[in-house]
């Protein structure tokens, strides 16, 4: 077992939590993860308020154990808020807030019902304003993660979060996918990690199998840090960038965004079908380097297990070997 102020102050058994990831995280890989002894977290930025009870409901169904749920803070609306507040997870999961947004206001009527508050940041200014706010766990994302990031690298801005915010927790994200990155965020000073593309190549997982595939067969080379993603879905983000598979729809519209933002509505459609269908070549796709690390799709709980044991050794038994005194 792996004992931190994380699993601590949350009740859970192993410091690993499911990235809330918007779209692909299912009630059913939620679960896996909270009845593996982790926090799963739902993705709930593509949940309308009034749709969001039975979203909740299901997931329920399916753990007796802490689960989150996360919003984007920039685009959630009043009635999101609302339900996942008035929904009771364990967590509140935060980020990508605009420079408007009170924090300490979200983060007050969270805690009033009794709710803990993860929110994520790129930088460690970033994580000074959130803890202020009273956030009772950062996660500090770096740059090699799936989806929208930051510009830091996760070695560099883990250290940089923790030293700003001690004794608040600190997740480390981007770039973790198995024992040898849990250990190193901890020795980094973490409280445990956040993970999401590992995650995303699971059995549970309710990415279309091709794009699982993707994944696995990927050496961790093919992503690229872009905004065609966001230009083309038309979505605004406070100082984000997105890391994604550097496809033939991305490569097509390298260095012509003026063009994408006049067409995206002739554009989308396509888009939107090639990932209904799987297509590998036409979808926005979003994951992290970790695809280098992801060689087979399993069921999450196993990714759990592996994870924790291999640190266990790595902590207990490698590393400890290594000092001559
Ligand atoms: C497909 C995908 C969707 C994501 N959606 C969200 C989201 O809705 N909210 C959020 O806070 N982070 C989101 N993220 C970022 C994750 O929270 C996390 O920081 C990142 O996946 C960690 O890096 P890793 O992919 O290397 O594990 C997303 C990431 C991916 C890959």
């Amino acid at each position: 077992m792996i004992k931190t102020a994380f699993t601590e102050l949350l009740g859970i058994q192993h410091p690993v939590a499911l990235a809330g990831m918007s779209g692909a995280t299912s009630p059913d890989l939620v679960a896996a993860v909270s009845n593996a002894g982790g926090l799963g977290i739902s993705g709930v930025s593509d949940v309308e308020g009034d749709k969001m009870p039975a979203h909740i409901a299901t997931i329920r169904d399916r753990t007796q154990h802490p689960f989150g749920l996360n919003l984007l803070l920039h685009g959630a609306d009043d009635d999101q808020m609302r339900a996942v507040l008035e929904g009771q997870p364990a967590v509140l999961s935060t980020a990508w807030p605009r420079d408007d947004q009170d924090l300490a206001d979200i983060f007050g009527r969270a805690h009033e019902r009794g709710l803990k508050v993860m929110h994520m940041v790129p930088t460690a200014a970033d994580a000074s304003r959130a803890a202020g706010a009273g956030a009772d766990i950062i996660v500090a994302q770096g740059t090699d993660g799936g989806g929208h990031i930051g510009l830091v690298g996760t070695v560099v801005v883990v250290p940089a979060v923790v030293r700003e915010v001690a004794p608040v927790p600190v997740l480390a994200a981007g770039g973790i996918a198995d024992g040898r990155g849990l250990a190193a965020m901890l020795a980094l000073g973490a409280a445990g990690v956040l993970v999401g593309t590992r995650f995303l190549a699971t059995t549970e997982s309710p990415l279309h199998e091709a794009f699982k595939k993707l994944i696995v067969d990927s050496d961790g080379t093919d992503t690229i840090v872009t905004d065609i993603a966001d230009i083309l879905l038309g979505v605004e983000w406070p100082g984000a960038l997105e890391r994604v598979a550097r496809n033939r729809l991305v490569e097509r519209w390298l260095g012509r965004t003026n063009e994408l933002r006049r067409r995206r509505e002739d554009v989308l459609p396509a888009m939107r079908q090639a990932r209904r269908s799987g297509d590998p070549d036409e979808a926005i796709l979003y994951w992290g380097q970790t695809a280098a690390l992801i060689d087979e799709v399993v069921p999450a709980g196993q990714v759990i297990a592996r994870m924790v044991s291999e640190a266990e050794t790595i902590l207990h038994e490698s590393l400890p070997r290594l000092v001559v005194r």
